[in-house]
């Protein structure tokens, strides 16, 4: 599987981890920055992972910044993506097998590195559930076709 991962300045830290952690599972990993802890701005992150899953580069993607809310909004932007911000193993269970997230969301100053790593794993051994969750990731789909 390949993984698109960007972060601003704020996740750097927690991006770079993830990286190495998903690299030494075997995982192929994108990254799309930032490359320091420079101040930069979240958006232009989140847009390039969200393009990134959309356009077939990468499979899922993974965006970080302080809270994971503004990165989560500018990824949710882009059509085709639903990116979950998940504070807990539970959330990242439930993006997968209800929601069919695509994109998962993290706030590197709300959570510590072992917890968002377990929240990594979970989300990427959970598959979509399918059946009724089906017809309501559709119904999400024609909202995007319709407004977006
Ligand atoms: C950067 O200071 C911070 O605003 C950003 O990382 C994020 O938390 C925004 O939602």
């Amino acid at each position: 599987m390949k993984v698109a991962i960007g972060s601003d300045h704020a996740g750097f830290d927690f991006k770079e981890m993830i990286k190495e952690h998903l690299q030494n599972k075997g995982y192929e990993v994108i990254d799309k920055g930032t490359h320091s802890r420079e101040s930069v701005d979240y958006p232009l992150f989140g847009e390039a992972v969200a393009k990134s899953v959309v356009n077939g580069e990468a499979d899922r993607g993974i965006v970080i910044c302080g809270t994971g809310i503004g990165i989560s909004i500018s990824a949710n932007k882009i059509k085709g993506v639903r990116a979950a911000l998940c504070t807990n193993e539970y959330m990242a269970r439930m993006a997968r097998k209800h929601n069919d997230a695509n994109v998962l969301a993290l706030g590197a100053r709300v959570l510590g590195i072992d917890l968002a790593i377990s929240i990594v794993d979970t989300f990427f051994s959970t598959e979509f559930e399918g059946g009724r969750h089906e017809r309501r990731v559709h119904l999400i789909h024609n909202i995007e076709e319709i407004n977006l």
